[in-house]
């Protein structure tokens, strides 16, 4: 169950957390276009709180709205602000925030014109997302007998939330057969991306990860290559096969909520020695120095509060 806060940031108003309802006509509830994001605020070493990557995910919350044709009644600085603001009303100086754009009550039918555009902001205490464990010992991961989206099918490169029933499908079929995580392969059957995260493969200590081409262009894959790279790695952004992964030494996820979670087996084969290996480690350690603010380097990459 998600945490209770105090408050909860409703179409340019902080109201008390209960309060934000909606109705059951609320249009994205019946055919799911909606858009949102996934945004984390470290407690950093110095004791302030930084949200990561603020203007990059609110940029893609808008990328996602311009693709979607859902035109957000405020300006990006408004709610880079009202993100900002809930961390401080609530007194949270660690969490999760998720930004959503929803169409509300008002017409029914496939045509969404008319419905109002609604934008809420929602912050929470969120630990690990695949597990404390899941990020010390790594995960076991499913490769999905659900495929992930055609590129002319859903629009891959936003956060829509329709887009989510084919992650939920996936992660309820991974679950159900006892693994942690579901891994989805694109059209044509390459590795694509997990259910809500991106993964990269280490092979003689080169990283590889699947291009843009059908993926959700993860925020913390686009930290990885980068720190992977000032660490002196080669990154290869190419698409390669379950059976690449299953030789890889090392394989790991990125995702705002998953940060960087080993993954120790594939379909019941064990990668390297089954424990996250010394690239992965070195890339958790650095990114979690960088979220708290450890690095001068990507301080750029953080927005104090
Ligand atoms: C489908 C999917 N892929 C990848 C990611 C990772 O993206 P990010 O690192 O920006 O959180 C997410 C999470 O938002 C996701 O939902």
């Amino acid at each position: 169950m998600v945490e209770k806060a105090k408050f909860i940031w409703f179409d340019g108003k902080f109201i008390p957390w209960e309060q934000a309802q909606v109705h059951v006509l609320t249009h994205t509830l019946h055919y799911g276009l909606g858009v949102f994001e996934g945004i984390r605020a470290y407690h950093c070493h110095d004791g302030r709180t930084a949200i990561f990557r603020l203007k990059e995910h609110i940029q893609r919350l808008y990328d996602s709205g311009h693709v979607m044709m859902i035109d957000i009644p405020f300006k990006k600085d408004e709610i880079e602000a009202a993100c900002c603001e809930i961390l401080r009303l609530n007194g949270q100086k660690e969490a999760y925030i998720r930004p959503l754009v929803f169409l509300g009550e008002g017409v029914m039918g496939l045509h969404p014109k008319g419905s109002p555009i609604q934008v809420a902001i929602i912050s929470w205490v969120w630990g690990a997302y695949l597990g404390d464990e899941g990020l010390r010992r790594g995960i076991r991961v499913k490769t999905s007998s659900f495929t992930r989206h055609h590129v002319n099918i859903a629009m891959t490169k936003t956060k829509t939330v329709g887009n989510y029933v084919n992650s939920i499908m996936a992660k309820l079929e991974a679950v159900h057969a006892g693994y942690d995580e579901a891994l989805l392969l694109d059209t044509a059957g390459y590795v694509c991306e997990a259910s809500g995260e991106n993964i990269f493969l280490v092979k003689d200590g080169i990283l590889k990860t699947p291009p843009m081409t059908s993926i959700l262009p993860g925020i913390t894959r686009d930290c990885v290559i980068t720190l992977a790279q000032d660490l002196g790695l080669t990154v290869k952004d190419e698409r390669f096969s379950r059976d690449e992964l299953y030789l890889a030494d090392e394989v790991f996820l990125t995702g705002t909520a998953a940060e960087i979670t080993p993954v120790r087996d594939v379909d019941g084969r064990k990668i390297g020695p089954g424990h996250p290996g010394p690239v992965t480690q070195q890339i958790q350690e650095v990114y979690f120095g960088v979220v708290k603010g450890q690095h001068e380097r990507y301080q750029n990459w953080l927005t104090y509060i």
